[in-house]
């Protein structure tokens, strides 16, 4: 796709994904479940998904719980523990966690009496840990930090997050649906966020698998109230009929990014960079949102004042160009983004906000026909005005 710069909303199906997923359609696969060969053949499909994904993100391949994305192990993390922990009924998150996980915690507060203590974040949209700790009480039942996010890029400190949650005995859940795109995320020791965490998700959709597909991985021994139930799939933990075909996807993804994450990183970093330079060196008051240094590799987000995101977003589109003014899930919503609120950006302002997400380092081409797009956007805004 070319001139696609919103990977953070969904990334470009990688070839391995494709060829895997073809595999899994032509394999004659059945259900999972089923006794007979067919059956066998999902399973067997499933089986060696679940290996791989595990060896990637340092966990045993029983700690894997697929779901049918990111929301789901959103929901299944958030309202599973702390229904299942005895520990009490108070949730700690903060201001800028995804929809998936700030509902989750709503619903517990509306419909189970939960209390749910929000984290506010400083201006470049990063959690304070001692602001966590400070929050922990005897009858918390989980803490949940996302390890980057979505909209601004900022990588929350989640490893020290986890270490003061960990001195507490408190259980801790990362939604690293964003930072595994372009990060090597793994719950092993000395990996990041490290085996101090006990619950991450992860979503197939955000680095080259198909969309519909994504895992919670859970540490073996945590108890988990399911959300779905029926045929006690996943250990109990996740009933209905596995995907099979994007799960295949989902795996061949993750064992291909893994592979080539580290070199990934750097050339996204330094490309992003350089659209960062170019941006805020050109488009006349534009500012970066979030964090200079500890942002994802591949994202760029600014507000660009007196301009509004939608506009930018039909001129950029217009051009060829497909960017976002903030998370997909907000698309298409004039308020302005809470993320940006929460950060302390003005309503007014937060409204200008634009997303680049790459999921390739940019062509010089590319970044010239952006900074191009947004001038031009910014000049004709300022005329009408
Ligand atoms: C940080 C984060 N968490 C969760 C999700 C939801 O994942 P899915 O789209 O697979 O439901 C997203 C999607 O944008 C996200 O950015």
């Amino acid at each position: 796709m070319r001139g696609y710069l919103d990977a953070a909303a969904t990334s470009p199906l990688l070839p391995e994904a494709r060829e895997a997923m073809i595999a899994a359609l032509d394999a004659d696969a059945a259900n999972a479940s089923s006794v007979h060969a067919a059956g066998h053949r999902a399973r067997t499909i499933v089986e060696h998904a679940r290996q791989q994904l595990a060896e990637v993100c340092g966990v045993r391949p029983s700690e894997v719980i697929f779901t049918s994305g990111g929301t789901e192990a959103n929901n299944l993390a958030v309202i599973g523990l702390a229904l299942a922990n005895p520990r009490g009924r108070h949730l700690v998150t903060s201001a800028i966690e995804h929809p998936s996980v700030l509902e989750s915690c709503a619903y517990l507060q509306r419909v189970h009496g939960f209390d749910v203590t929000e984290i506010a974040v400083n201006d470049r949209g990063m959690t304070d840990p001692s602001k966590i700790e400070s929050a922990l009480r005897p009858d918390t039942a989980l803490v949940t930090v996302g390890l980057a996010n979505g909209e601004v890029g900022t990588v929350q400190p989640v490893q020290e997050i986890a270490r003061v949650s960990a001195a507490a005995g408190v259980l801790v859940h990362t939604d690293a649906v964003q930072a595994a795109a372009t990060l090597p995320v793994s719950m092993s020791q000395g990996g990041w966020p490290g085996n101090q965490v006990q619950a991450m998700t992860i979503a197939s959709h955000k680095f080259g698998g198909p969309q519909g597909a994504g895992a919670l991985l859970l540490r073996d021994g945590i108890a988990l109230e399911p959300l779905l139930h029926g045929g006690g799939q996943e250990h109990g933990r996740r009933s209905g009929t596995e995907n099979v075909v994007a799960i295949a996807g989902f795996a061949a993804a993750v064992t291909a990014h893994a592979h080539r994450i580290g070199a990934r990183a750097l050339a996204l970093a330094s490309s992003r960079d350089a659209l960062v330079e170019r941006v805020l060196a050109e488009v006349p008051g534009a500012q970066l949102t979030g964090d200079e240094t500890e942002r994802l590799p591949g994202h760029a987000s600014f507000t660009v004042p007196g301009v509004s995101g939608e506009s930018l977003l039909v001129a950029l589109d217009a051009a060829g160009i497909a960017a976002s003014s903030g998370s997909a899930c907000a698309a298409g919503n004039d308020e302005p983004s809470p993320v940006l609120l929460a950060m302390g950006v003005l309503p007014e302002l937060a409204q200008t906000a634009i997303r680049f997400t790459l999921p390739e380092p940019m062509e010089p081409a590319l970044r010239d026909r952006v900074v191009r797009v947004m001038t031009a956007e910014v000049s004709r805004a300022r005329r009408l005005r």
